[in-house]
């Protein structure tokens, strides 16, 4: 007699998966032969820079690489990450105490509410946001609570229009700074009111900074912990996937307060064995040595954000350039849902994009392009969305 399978509470938690129509549609407009553009996935499309492959190659073929590796990961990648941090923020970081490898930013983020969270707990969330937060909320027993991003408070959220009763059982909030799905930038003032605010009402900050270092015109973005005192309140997330191209790679880290990070590696010990040490290696020469690769992404990036924001514009479909990330967050026309829109886009113009309710319900409204396709194929989905206008 088979057992009955019963999966746990926690999954059922989990919201319903919004994009199965959209995968359907997709896979069965490519297996009639047609030219799907995706600009749905945020997963770019330039291969990881040769340098960085050398280092990876030749790492793999040393024995002493093969071993499990240390869950702190090695002393030589916290070094090069307390570096990197120096000179691109000019933030100093304890390399024992306060920097962790992670495998993949996205690792830590779903495993930090499992080292600060008890059941009933409130996690503060923003909303539309990378949906991780409240997976992971949930899977730690936590209480989630929306902080909604409004287009007309630039998208931050409204610290102060949170519940206060909610605010009395909140004990963490997670922050993402250059925005996904908005892609909306903040200032390290606004930093420097979410560490006020986290000492008065004693929150644990957890910003998620995937996308520092995808920025256009210059305008290089904040880090959270450049904020005075933010290291005793929080940590920070970064990832090598959108810097470097290296999304399969699985390698980030989180770095700051350094109880935060205790807790974090001893669930992680726990789970985990650390991240190949081939990878690590390839990682330090990522942040050594990369810099002129992450400008060169951003240029590329920039013109492609240029053309397809332009020519959006042209067509009556308003958006802003962002300044930085790569996704473009579009106002849907009147008449449409996020949904209605993208499956036209779909059907229509045989374009992906995603539907802006898909990162909560704030999202709806909207739906967001990502900029990972090369310029020929951005300018071929203008030119299909223009046909949508005759
Ligand atoms: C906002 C945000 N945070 C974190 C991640 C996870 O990145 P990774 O796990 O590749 O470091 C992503 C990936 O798309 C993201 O969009």
């Amino acid at each position: 007699m088979p057992i009955e399978i019963k999966l746990s509470e926690r999954l059922k938690k989990l919201p319903p998966y919004l994009f199965a129509e959209i995968d359907k549609t997709k896979r069965s407009l490519q297996s009639e032969g047609k030219d799907v553009i995706d600009l749905g996935v945020g997963d770019p499309d330039m291969p990881t820079p040769g340098h960085i492959i050398e280092k990876l190659y030749k790492a793999v073929q040393d024995p002493q690489n093969h071993k499990y590796a240390l869950d702190a990961g090695m002393p030589e990648f916290r070094e090069a990450i307390a570096a990197w941090y120096k000179k691109r923020f000019n933030v100093k970081l304890d390399p024992q105490k306060e920097i962790l490898p992670l495998i993949g930013s996205k690792e830590g983020i779903a495993h930090i509410p499992l080292a600060l969270i008890n059941p009933g707990d409130v996690v503060l969330i923003p909303e539309p946001g990378y949906p991780v937060y409240y997976s992971a909320t949930v899977f730690a027993g936590g209480d989630p609570y929306f902080m909604p991003l409004l287009e007309k408070n630039n998208y931050l959220p409204d610290l102060h229009a949170i519940d206060s009763q909610e605010l009395a059982k909140a004990k963490m909030m997670y922050l993402n700074y250059p925005n996904n799905p908005t892609s909306a930038t903040c200032d390290l003032g606004f930093f420097k009111k979410v560490v006020q605010f986290a000492e008065n009402n004693n929150i644990m900050v957890c910003h998620d900074a995937a996308y520092t270092e995808i920025f256009f015109d210059g305008k290089k973005q904040p880090s959270f912990l450049q904020a005075d005192k933010a290291k005793s309140v929080g940590i920070e997330f970064h990832s090598l996937s959108k810097t470097f191209c290296m999304t399969g790679w699985r390698v980030g880290f989180a770095v700051g307060n350094a109880d935060m990070i205790t807790g974090l590696s001893k669930v992680k010990a726990n789970i985990d064995s650390g991240i190949f040490q081939a990878i690590q290696i390839a990682g330090i020469e990522a942040l050594e040595m990369g810099e002129a690769d992450t400008k060169r992404f951003n240029r590329i990036y920039q013109e492609r954000r240029d053309i397809f924001a332009e020519g959006l514009n042209k067509m009556g479909w308003s958006v802003k350039k962002p300044e930085a990330a790569f996704y473009i967050w579009l106002r849907v026309p009147p008449g449409y849902t996020s949904s209605e829109l993208v499956m036209l886009l779909l059907k229509k113009c045989n374009i992906v994009c995603t539907p802006g309710n898909g990162f909560g319900e704030d999202g709806e409204g909207y739906v967001r392009f990502a900029l990972t396709k090369d310029k020929e194929q951005i300018i071929k989905a203008l030119e299909r969305i223009e046909k949508l206008h005759e």
